[in-house]
């Protein structure tokens, strides 16, 4: 073959579903020793507003996901008709409970719900999304009681693929609170959840305001993106060699996308994750982590 016919190397499959399932294991050895040595079962309350499919989908995920490790979970389900006020009273008495750990409530709430306030009022201690501002404030400050979820597995993705981040030019796009905020904020750091190499990155964030994006994204070593937006970015946005994170999870009629254009992109990426198998099976092993921390540290506290 010449050169110029020669086909690009398509990228490698980072398998999201494999690392998620050695995190689960991991955990779930933990959690076998903590009932063993304290006799306490982990314990997450999850909160379901409504009828959202989706969100639906995700709570039964986190449920099956949760027994697996053999962390207990409980589910309240509330009609989409629920006031800012019953959510709030339903937090304080999940809030006072000792025997639960962890408080999610699923995201996102129906319109007549006032989501911050909400949001404020769950236990910082409970706060296994990491979304209260006592643990944002944290994770800015380089000391975590919680990493969010998402981001997290995303630092665990590429920390266990042995993809370093010290010194690279991590380019995030999107600038949400649940994803683009945090992860530029965790991979600023001096530290990640794997060690120095796991952070110390140089970061960018981009977002719908940012002018000329193909620019900035063809900068990256690391190219997260979280907008939720189908097959956002083409190969021509990125450079050939770059790591492609997708967090993009979209339904569209013919199935599930992420916001990377994967046939595209996957030939001129080194490396990317796969939709559905990338993230989001680490945002559940995430999540049980939180979990598990939060009852080590019931029993410590
Ligand atoms: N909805 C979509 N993502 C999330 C998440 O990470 N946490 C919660 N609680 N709800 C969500």
């Amino acid at each position: 073959m010449t050169e110029s016919t020669k086909k690009p190397m398509p990228a490698r499959l980072l398998d999201g579903k494999a690392i998620a399932l050695q995190i689960r294991q991991e955990i779930a050895l933990e959690v076998e020793t903590l009932i063993r040595d304290r006799g306490i079962v982990p314990c997450l309350a999850a909160i379901l507003v409504g009828d959202d499919p989706a969100s639906q989908v995700y709570v039964r995920n986190k449920e099956i996901a949760c027994e697996k490790a053999g962390i207990q979970s409980r589910l309240f389900r509330m009609p989409a008709s629920t006031t800012t006020s019953e959510l709030l009273a339903l937090l304080r008495q999940l809030n006072d409970d000792q025997k639960i750990h962890g408080i999610l409530v699923q995201l996102p709430l129906p319109s007549q719900i006032h989501e911050r306030e909400i949001l404020d009022a769950v236990h910082p201690t409970k706060d296994v999304d990491a979304f209260a501002p006592e643990n944002v404030g944290l994770i800015s400050q380089g000391r975590p009681r919680y990493l969010p979820c998402t981001p997290h597995g995303v630092a665990q993705l590429l920390g266990r693929c042995g993809i370093e981040t010290v010194g690279k030019e991590v380019v995030v796009v999107g600038r949400s609170d649940i994803v683009g905020k945090p992860l530029v904020s965790m991979f600023l750091q001096r530290t990640g959840p794997l060690g120095s190499s796991n952070a110390n990155a140089t970061v960018t964030c981009c977002h719908s305001q940012s002018k000329d994006l193909s620019s900035i994204t063809r900068r990256a070593d690391i190219l997260i993106v979280a907008i939720g937006k189908a097959n956002f970015v083409t190969a021509d946005m990125v450079r050939p060699g770059a790591v492609v994170i997708d967090v993009g999870i979209n339904r569209l009629n013919d199935g599930i996308v992420g916001d990377v254009d994967f046939d595209q992109v996957s030939q001129v990426a080194s490396a990317i994750t796969p939709v559905p198998g990338g993230i989001g099976p680490l945002t559940i092993a995430m999540l049980l982590r939180n979990t598990l921390t939060a009852a080590q540290a019931s029993a410590n506290g």
